[in-house]
């Protein structure tokens, strides 16, 4: 089994390393065609009226196997209370909804990291735009009570080449199980207290809301003392593997308090590139949790931050200064998740997005 991860490592470094060029063009760049050119059929998903299918979970049933021709499944605004899981043989599904607040998928399922998730996808090339992925495990709006914590994740990302857009994350622990691949969130909103962004994922972050929940001790005392909690667990797990959190352009704000991220692997990586902080950042910044003695492993860097959370006065000491080549290669999709060009081969109107 060692044996053979270490194999699916090497061939992934190969694949990312066979074609990096750094270049400063992104997505934005290429040239767009027509909306929906690229996407074959479309079917509409509601709770009343003419529409395919009453639950998502049927709708992707429909998909066929192997499918290859991407198919749009449109949500009508509603909330879909519905554990659902994206079997490996229905590739690319694009998830749309017209508006994140009104587009609501929700489960309340907790304990599991693997199989709690409300959405959980097998499927490479999976697209969402605009739906909110809810965990309702915790559904409170106050401050969250410390024993009441429980691995709740909103989504669960097993296969590789996932593209967000304009979508909401949204539980208190665990809540973005980032686990295997490599992704893409932009313009997203991912709330959580506790390891809310975690796994061995290799994703960038653009453009996102980060909102740090907050964390009391006693759940009778409103104002009892709030409790640091732990924006990503990164699971980077040697030199060789390639995986690793980038947020840039992103905006951490809350009503809690948190870390940026500890280790959950011994070569943990995130980076946090021109994001505003709030205060709701602690002045330390970072933890080594079961790696202390090995910081010199670990990847946690923050350049061109800004904000009161991006005082680096308090910080650590061990977080890295990246140089401007690393730092490069990090924050530009193209280099870091995309070597392959997998992101210029998803349907040209999301580009214009
Ligand atoms: C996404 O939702 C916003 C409203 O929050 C809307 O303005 C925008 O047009 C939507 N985008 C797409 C691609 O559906
Ligand atoms: C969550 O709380 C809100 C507000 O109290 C309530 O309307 C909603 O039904 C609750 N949802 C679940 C899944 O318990
Ligand atoms: C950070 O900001 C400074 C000042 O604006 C700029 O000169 C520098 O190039 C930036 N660094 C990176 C890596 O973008
Ligand atoms: C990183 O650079 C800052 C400012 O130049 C410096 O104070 C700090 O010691 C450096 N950290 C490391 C680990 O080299």
């Amino acid at each position: 089994m060692k044996f053979l991860i270490c194999l699916l490592a090497l061939s992934f470094l190969n694949l990312t390393a066979s074609s990096s060029r750094v270049s400063a063009h992104g997505l934005e760049h290429k040239q767009t065609k027509d909306f929906n050119i690229d996407i074959v059929k479309t079917v509409v998903v509601g709770q009343s009226g003419a529409t395919d299918f009453k639950t998502v979970q049927a709708a992707i049933d429909s998909i066929p196997s192997g499918n290859n021709n991407w198919i749009k499944i449109q949500l009508q605004n509603g909330i879909y209370v519905e554990k659902i899981v994206i079997p490996t043989d229905k590739q690319k599904i694009i998830m749309q909804g017209n508006n994140p607040s009104e587009v609501i998928i929700q489960y309340n399922n907790a304990g599991q990291a693997g199989s709690s998730g409300t959405i959980t996808v097998n499927a490479e090339y999976f697209v969402a735009i605009n739906v909110t992925f809810k965990n309702s495990y915790n559904n409170i709006t106050s401050l969250v009570p410390y024993k009441e914590l429980n691995v709740a994740p909103s989504i669960v990302l097993m296969a590789d080449k996932a593209w967000f857009y304009g979508c909401s994350f949204i539980s208190v622990q665990d809540t973005l199980a980032d686990f295997v691949g490599r992704h893409y969130f932009k313009k997203c909103y991912i709330e959580g207290a506790v390891d809310f962004i975690w796994g061995g994922g290799q994703s960038i972050y653009e453009k996102c809301v980060i909102y740090v929940k907050g964390v009391t001790t006693d759940e009778r005392v409103k104002s009892g003392a709030l409790i640091p909690g732990f924006i990503t667990a990164q699971g980077r797990q040697s030199e060789e593997d390639t995986s690793g959190f980038v947020f840039k352009y992103c905006a951490i704000k809350g009503d809690g308090m948190a870390y940026l991220g500890r280790a959950y692997r011994g070569y943990s990586r995130v980076v946090f590139y021109a994001t505003s902080m709030s205060n709701v950042i602690v002045p330390q910044g970072w933890d080594a949790w079961r790696c202390k003695g090995e910081e010199d492993k670990i990847t946690y860097a923050e350049v061109n931050c800004t904000g009161e959370g991006a005082n680096k006065q308090g910080r650590v000491g061990w977080d890295k200064n990246l140089s401007d080549r690393d730092i490069a290669f990090l924050v530009n999709a193209e280099t870091f998740i995309a070597g392959d060009g997998w992101m210029t081969t998803l349907p040209s109107s999301l580009a214009s997005l």
